[in-house]
């Protein structure tokens, strides 16, 4: 059984591109329900909640989790890695989501770690919207930028995109956010038109048309769970130690928060229904 995390129901996003891309695999679904969102804490706070999160599923027997939170991943999952997993875990593992996104827009492996130098290369530009504390983090901008130096990261924060669409607040209002943000974004680039639009938050897929409405019309928008998926697949067919195929696999939907609510909304995330227990 693989544990997926997210703050809130954003991580059903990932979840879904996982179960259609691994459908022999059971999956355990964390949602922090009750703390979210996360994009407006500090990084202690979120430090603390991810790695109860991480602990629950540990020893609910989940030997691999999945981060499908880009703030939790961007703050926390390096110091969870070296520090409390290393010394608490040091046979289970965490993988994030920024991993297979820096990968897929630099084409450069994540081990490779830093870049050959090649002034030569052609400047190039990627647009990334997150949330407050992704972007503060500064996580996509360093790690691109260590990888492929050539590639300008424009972010631009998305305050408050979460709770709206958590809430769910009525497609008018955002769509309206969004449009403003786009609006951001655009005065930020100058005229720059970026090779790709990446949505560096797993909450943000289900609002994409209003993204792509927002943007001009023929700009790539990447699909942030499809490259989660196919790196996780990668990885276990490096590590078929870590996980076992299921001929009957299990999903479980666990919240912090409440549970009818959670599992009312969880469909528009997940494709279908998904059901879930307070923890
Ligand atoms: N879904 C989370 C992410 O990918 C953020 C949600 C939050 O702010 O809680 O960044």
């Amino acid at each position: 059984m693989i544990g997926v995390f997210d703050s809130g129901h954003g991580g059903l996003t990932i979840l879904r591109a996982l179960t259609q891309h691994l459908p022999h695999r059971s999956f355990l679904y964390y949602g922090d329900h009750a703390h979210m969102p996360y994009g407006e804490r500090s990084s202690a706070e979120i430090v603390d909640l991810t790695r109860g999160a991480m602990e629950y599923m540990f020893q609910r027997g989940c030997k691999l989790t999945v981060m499908a939170c880009n703030t939790a991943a961007a703050v926390a999952l390096r110091t969870l890695q070296q520090t409390w997993l290393a010394s608490d875990y040091p046979d289970h593992r965490i993988l994030g989501v920024l991993v297979p996104t820096v990968e897929a827009v630099t084409g450069v492996s994540w081990l490779a770690d830093v870049a050959p130098v090649s002034p030569d290369k052609p400047r190039r530009t990627i647009a990334i919207f997150a949330t407050r504390r992704t972007v503060a983090s500064n996580a996509y901008v360093e790690e691109i930028g260590k990888r492929a130096p050539e590639i300008d990261v424009v972010q631009q924060a998305c305050p408050d995109l979460v709770n709206l669409i958590e809430a769910p607040a009525p497609r008018e209002d955002v769509r309206a956010a969004i449009k403003g943000f786009v609006a951001e974004m655009m005065e930020k680039l100058k005229g720059r038109r970026p090779e790709a639009v990446m949505l560096g938050c797993t909450h943000y897929p289900i609002v994409a048309d209003l993204f792509a409405e927002a943007l001009p019309a023929d700009w790539e928008i990447l699909s942030q769970p499809q490259l989660v998926a196919r790196s996780m697949g990668d990885y276990l067919g490096r590590h078929p130690e870590i996980d076992t195929l299921d001929s009957v696999p299990q999903l479980e939907f666990l919240t912090t928060g409440d549970a009818v609510s959670a599992s009312g909304f969880a469909t528009t995330f997940f494709g279908k229904p998904a059901t879930f227990q307070t923890l």
